[in-house]
C-alpha cells in the first residue's frame, strides 16, 4: 500500500528502507547502474527547471506549477534515489560521483536545447515525461526487490501526473499558436529520439569512475553495462499506455493512429534497447 499526505504528495519517510531485501540487490551491479543513474538525472532537475521557468516567464500559472510542483517533485525522485543507492550500497561516494556528472551534464541543459515555441516545448514536455513514466513502470516491473518496486511507482505515478499537467499546458498553447498537427509531431519525433540521450551515458560514466576506476576507461565495459541496463529495462516495457501518451498531442484520428501504432511500438523498443 502507498502512503500519500493529505495533498496527494509523498515523502521520503514514506519508504520503508529497513525493508529492503539486500541480498536480492546488493549483488545486482545492473540493478546499481539502474538506481545510480536515475538518482542523477533527476537529482540535475534544477537546472532543467530553471531553464522552463525563464522560457515560460510571465505565464504565471506555469512558471508557479513549475517552481512549487513539478521541481520539489523531481527533486524529491533524485534524494529518494540517492537513499536507496546509499542504503544498499553504503561505499559507493555518492557525491562524489554526483559532483563529476553534474560538471558534465549541466552543459547539456542550455535554453537554447528547448523547442522554438512554448507550445511546441509543452509537447516535447509530453514525451519527456511519457518517457519517464514508462521507464520508471519498467524499472518497478524489473526487480524482486519491494521497496524499489514501491518506490518506481511512485515516481512513475507523479510522472503520469506531470504528463496530465504539461499536456493541459499543451493545449492551451496550442490555441493560441494555432499549431498544426505536422510542427507537433516534429517535435514529438524530435524528443522521443532523443531520449536515447547522452543522460544515460553520461552518468555511466561518471558512476563508473567511482564504482570501477580500474575500468571507467574501457569502453568496451561501459557499453556493456548500457546494453546490460538497456535489456533490463525493454525487456519490462509496455509500450501500449506510453503510445497513448505520445498520440495524445496530436489529437489523430482513430484509424491514422492505429495505423502508426506498429511502426511507433517499434521504435519506441529501439529507444530503450539502445
Ligand atoms: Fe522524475
Ligand atoms: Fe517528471
Amino acid at each position: 500500500m502507498q502512503a500519500c499526505n493529505e495533498t496527494g504528495r509523498w515523502n521520503i519517510e514514506d519508504l520503508d528502507f529497513s525493508r529492503i531485501a539486500l541480498d536480492r540487490v546488493r549483488s545486482d551491479e545492473t540493478h546499481f547502474y539502474l538506481a545510480c543513474s536515475a538518482s542523477f538525472i533527476e537529482s540535475g532537475s534544477d537546472l532543467y527547471t530553471r531553464n522552463l521557468i525563464d522560457f515560460y516567464e510571465g505565464d504565471g500559472e506555469v512558471t508557479r506549477w513549475l517552481r512549487e510542483h513539478w521541481e520539489p517533485e523531481e527533486l524529491q525522485h533524485g534524494r529518494a534515489l540517492q537513499a536507496y543507492v546509499r542504503h544498499v550500497w553504503p561505499a559507493f561516494d555518492w557525491e562524489r560521483a554526483f559532483r563529476s556528472f553534474l560538471g558534465e551534464y549541466a552543459g547539456y541543459c542550455k535554453v537554447e536545447l528547448l523547442a522554438p515555441t512554448r507550445g511546441l516545448e509543452m509537447s516535447a514536455r509530453c514525451v519527456v515525461e511519457t518517457g519517464t513514466a514508462t521507464y520508471y513502470r519498467a524499472l518497478a516491473r524489473s526487480t524482486q526487490e519491494p521497496v524499489f518496486a514501491d518506490l518506481a511507482t511512485r515516481i512513475a505515478n507523479d510522472e503520469v501526473s506531470h504528463y496530465k499537467h504539461f499536456y493541459r499546458f499543451f493545449r492551451r498553447y496550442r490555441e493560441a499558436e494555432g499549431l498544426g498537427r505536422l510542427r507537433v509531431l516534429g517535435t514529438v519525433a524530435r524528443r522521443t529520439w532523443e531520449l536515447k540521450s547522452e543522460d544515460a551515458d553520461c552518468a555511466i560514466r561518471h558512476i563508473a569512475k567511482v564504482h570501477a576506476p580500474e575500468r571507467a576507461e574501457d569502453a568496451r565495459y561501459l557499453r556493456d553495462v548500457a546494453g546490460r541496463m538497456g535489456r533490463t529495462v525493454s525487456r519490462h516495457l509496455s509500450p501500449g499506455a506510453a503510445l497513448k501518451m505520445l498520440m495524445r498531442p496530436l489529437e489523430l484520428p482513430g484509424p491514422v493512429q492505429a495505423a502508426l501504432q506498429f511502426p511507433i511500438e517499434l521504435f519506441m523498443q529501439r529507444v530503450f534497447l539502445k
